[in-house]
Order: structure tokens, then sequence, then C-alpha cells
């Protein structure tokens, strides 16, 4: 008895199969080539912006690197830096810098050379229209103020309990206090020493920033917000409130001085 590998009808049976089995993987192989032909082909235009988005990304790591965040203390160990000396430094930088002027007041750095005087607008009158600290607030006021404190997050804490860059607003008498300082310290910033209550308080540089480019009522519902939240209860800040000191803007960075006592 013979195995069935001997048997020449079984060998040639097989080499058939095998030569067929091959045969369709070539022919698999040319149909998909053949539908992916056209992804495959290399398109000059979306290669020069692949390598522009790369070299673009490589700038922008480098400067990072550098200037934000990390430094290699030792070969091969890179440490990340506190974020109080890279915010001093950006500080520093902004202030040393002292932009040249601009058409609209709403672009002139406080601290720069086109710095605004005189002209103060009434802020008593400003405060006069504030309503009671017991009247209810707009929800969408409230909901709108909400999602514009997300930059405001960044140094004043989820529930503007403070940090390293930025005082705490929740228990502070200033937030609840006269609603033209809030406003103004949103048009021309605020540089330290600060107080709060009895706490004196040093920020390594002045990092307030100016959101006067924001519409009115952009900046009555963050502060708004800020006045009616973490454990705060205080009047609402109104937009035509904020409309009245517009002539704020553009004026050089506050001091606590410059602010109405309360
Ligand atoms: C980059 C950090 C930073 C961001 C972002 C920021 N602030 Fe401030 N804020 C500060 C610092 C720092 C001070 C204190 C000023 C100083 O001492 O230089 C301050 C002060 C204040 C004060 C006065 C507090 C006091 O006790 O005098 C209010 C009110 C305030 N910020 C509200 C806001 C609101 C509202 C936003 C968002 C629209 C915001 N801040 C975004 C850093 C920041």
């Amino acid at each position: 008895m013979s195995s069935s590998s001997d048997n020449p009808f079984v060998r040639f049976t097989a080499f058939w199969w095998a030569l067929g089995v091959f045969s369709l993987f070539g022919v698999l192989l040319l149909v998909t080539k053949l539908f992916t032909s056209d992804t495959e082909e290399s398109n000059p235009l979306e290669e020069a912006a692949a390598a522009k988005r790369y070299e673009m990304r490589t700038t922008v790591d480098a400067a990072q690197a550098a200037g934000l965040g990390y430094k290699e203390v030792e070969k091969g160990k890179v440490v990340q830096v506190p974020p109080t000396v890279v915010f001093k430094h950006v500080g520093e930088t902004l202030l040393a810098g002292k932009p040249e002027a601009v058409k609209q007041d709403t672009q002139i750095i406080p601290g720069g050379s086109a710095v605004k005087t005189g002209g103060d607008a009434d802020y008593g009158a400003v405060d006069k229209l504030t309503p009671a600290a017991d009247t209810p607030v707009d929800p969408a006021a409230m909901e709108a103020g909400k999602a514009a404190f997300m930059i405001c997050m960044a140094c004043h804490g989820a529930n503007g309990e403070g940090g390293p860059v930025g005082p705490p607003l929740a228990n502070n008498p200033t937030v609840a206090g006269p609603v033209s300082n809030l406003i103004r310290i949103q048009f021309r910033g605020l540089t330290g020493p600060i107080h709060v209550g009895d706490k004196e308080m040093n920020f390594p540089a002045p990092m307030m920033p100016v959101i006067a480019a924001q519409d009115d009522a952009y900046i009555a519902n963050v502060l708004t917000y800020v006045r009616n939240s973490f454990g705060n209860k205080a009047g609402p800040v109104l937009p035509e409130q904020v409309k009245m000191l517009r002539s704020e803007i553009g004026k050089a960075v506050l001091t606590e001085a410059d602010l109405i006592k309360h």
C-alpha cells in the first residue's frame, strides 16, 4: 500500500489547487491596487501643506519647550518649571515690551506708551444702578457667565479658591463690593500688592488680563456669575453699567489705591 502523497493523481490535483489559490491572491492584489490607486498617488499641494504644518509644529514645540514650562536641568533630565516662574517671565516680557500705539482703545495694553489719562467716568453713578443683593439673578446670565469664567478659572480656580497666580474670588470683599471696581479691573487690569480681607497678596507679575474687547453683556455676565457663585451673594451686574465705563479702556493698569474703598 502506498500513501496518498505518493499517488501521482493526488500530487497532480494538489499542484493545480496550489496554483489556483496562488493566482487568486494575485488577482485580489491587482484589484485592491486598482481601487486604491488614486488615494496613494502623491498630491504635491497636499505634500507641501503637510511639510508646512510639520515645520510650524516643530517651531511651536521648540518655542514652547524653550519659553514655557520645561527645562533640561542635566543631560536627559527635563523638569517642569513652576507656573509662577513662567507667568512672571511672561508678565515682565509684556511690560518691558511697551507696545506702541494702536488705533483702537481696546488694543492698548495697560502699561504701554499709548496709555490714556484723565476723563474719569462717574463711578458713583454706575454703582447706584447696582440692584440689591437679594435681586433674583437671570439664569441665562449665570449660564453665560459660567461659560465665560472658563478663562478666569485658570488663575482664580474652578471654585474661585485662588492659587499661585490669582487671588481667591470666593469670600473676597472686593468681589461683593462696588461694581465699578470690578468693571474697571476688567478694562484696565490690576497690579499688586492687593489685600483680600486683611491678607496682603503679592502675585508674581501683573497678570490680571484685560478683556476690553468683549461686549457689555459678556463682561456683565461673568461678573454676575462671580458675584453669585462660590458662596458669594451680591447684586447682578448690568450691561449698561459696563457700557458707562468703556471710557476706562486704554488707561494705565490699576492699583488698589485707584479703586473705590469698601
Ligand atoms: C492670568 C491669570 C488671571 C486670569 C486669567 C484672570 N485673572 Fe483676575 N486676577 C489675577 C491676578 C494676579 C489678580 C490680582 C492682581 C495682582 O495682584 O496683580 C486678579 C484680580 C482679580 C480681581 C480683583 C480681586 C481683588 O481682590 O482685588 C477680580 C474681581 C478678578 N481678578 C476677576 C477675574 C475675572 C472675572 C476673570 C475672567 C474674565 C479673571 N479675573 C481672569 C489673575 C488672573
